[in-house]
């Protein structure tokens, strides 16, 4: 009773103090002297008529007070942890390069991919390159943490840390940042593969089946789960919600989904390009999009139902007629991966 009686006090303290913010927060929006709201006048000015003009808005609303989801790019975030000559060897560039995006406390999920779908030379004959992504650690635990990264690098050499705050609406800032990477120190790698860490992934199938070693290099070609004329979810609260004040727009330009895309290397180089000019939104897949279609490029459809975007029930046979399902714990990648690896199997 006593212990309900306090978690009864503490919720009502909690809530008036959420009450509290909340309505600071309405009455600053309100506030005619907040000169962020003004930057996007009205919606029906698409910003891809424009090109140019965006790219001097961008700078301009980066000088006034921004959006707590605004991102600070193209900004000079430093590598913290690196490998320049990651893709430097007596066989050449990469035949892919996969950028794996996991936070800094995910110790256990990076091993439980090195030992499973990121280990390089697991496709004979084709050169992978793999680095995990990652930004800095909340203040509480950094120094702890950063030691234990730095040992871990040690072991592994694997890791790309970069100096901003690792966080989910900070995601765009992740692959940016790893696309930067790739231009500057492995600009000739054949494809990039941007994959999340909470995936099964089939590296022989997207090698041998989707990107094809012996066939040609397609200059614009992306692929992966295609999302075509989504709507921006526009409830506050929601883990997708999108300010109309950063987008106003009614729909997203097609993109492929977040948790697993692959593109050629010269595509990479030119969606890296575009993005330095146009307005830079959390949302990383729907971002990339963007820049495809200032570009002019459209997604490429990949092999029917090889990139699941939602749990499957583990199955040999099936998984090895796919790319990546989504949402596979790491428990659960180290247990189905010696299976997956069975040779025997006739399916
Ligand atoms: C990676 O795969 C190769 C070939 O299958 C295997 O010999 C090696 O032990 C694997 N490495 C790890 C870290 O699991
Ligand atoms: C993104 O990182 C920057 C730089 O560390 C930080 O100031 C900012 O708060 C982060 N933004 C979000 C939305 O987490």
């Amino acid at each position: 009773m006593r212990l309900m009686g306090r978690q009864l006090i503490l919720k009502v303290l909690l809530g008036s103090a959420f009450m509290g913010l909340l309505m600071l927060l309405v009455n600053q929006q309100q506030s005619p002297c907040i000169p962020s709201l003004d930057l996007w006048p009205s919606s029906q000015k698409a910003p891809t008529e424009d090109p140019l003009g965006l790219s001097s808005r961008k700078f301009e609303w980066q000088t006034r007070t921004p959006h707590p989801l605004d991102l600070r790019y193209p900004y000079p975030y430093p590598f913290l942890i690196n490998h320049p000559d990651k893709c430097e060897g007596p066989r050449g560039a990469p035949f892919l390069l996969m950028l794996v995006m996991t936070r800094p406390q995910d110790v256990g999920i990076r091993q439980a991919i090195q030992q499973t779908w990121g280990n390089e030379t697991l496709v004979p004959d084709v050169v992978i390159r793999r680095l995990f992504v990652l930004g800095l650690s909340l203040p509480l635990f950094a120094q702890e943490l950063q030691a234990l990264l730095e040992e871990e690098d040690r072991e592994h050499g694997d890791l790309l840390q970069v100096g901003f705050l690792d966080t989910y609406h900070n995601l765009t800032l992740k692959v940016l940042k790893g696309l930067e990477w790739m231009a500057q120190y492995c600009p000739t790698a054949h494809y990039v593969f941007k994959v999340d860490s909470d995936v099964f992934l089939n590296p022989s199938y997207l090698v041998k089946q989707v990107l094809q070693p012996n066939g040609p290099l397609w200059p614009n070609f992306i692929t992966g789960r295609i999302y075509r004329k989504s709507v921006p979810f526009r409830i506050r609260g929601h883990k997708w919600y999108m300010p109309p004040e950063l987008y106003p727009q009614d729909r997203y330009p097609d993109y492929c989904g977040g948790p697993g895309y692959v593109m050629s290397g010269p595509l990479a180089l030119r969606i890296l390009t575009v993005a330095q000019r146009i307005k830079a939104i959390y949302l990383e897949d729907v971002f990339v999009g963007l820049c495809l279609k200032q570009l002019g490029v459209k997604p490429t459809p990949p092999p029917p139902n090889t990139f699941l975007m939602s749990r499957r029930k583990y199955d040999h046979c099936a998984f090895h007629r796919l790319v990546l399902v989504h949402r596979i714990q790491p428990q659960e990648l180290l247990q189905i991966w010696p299976d997956f690896l069975r040779a025997n199997i006739t399916c």
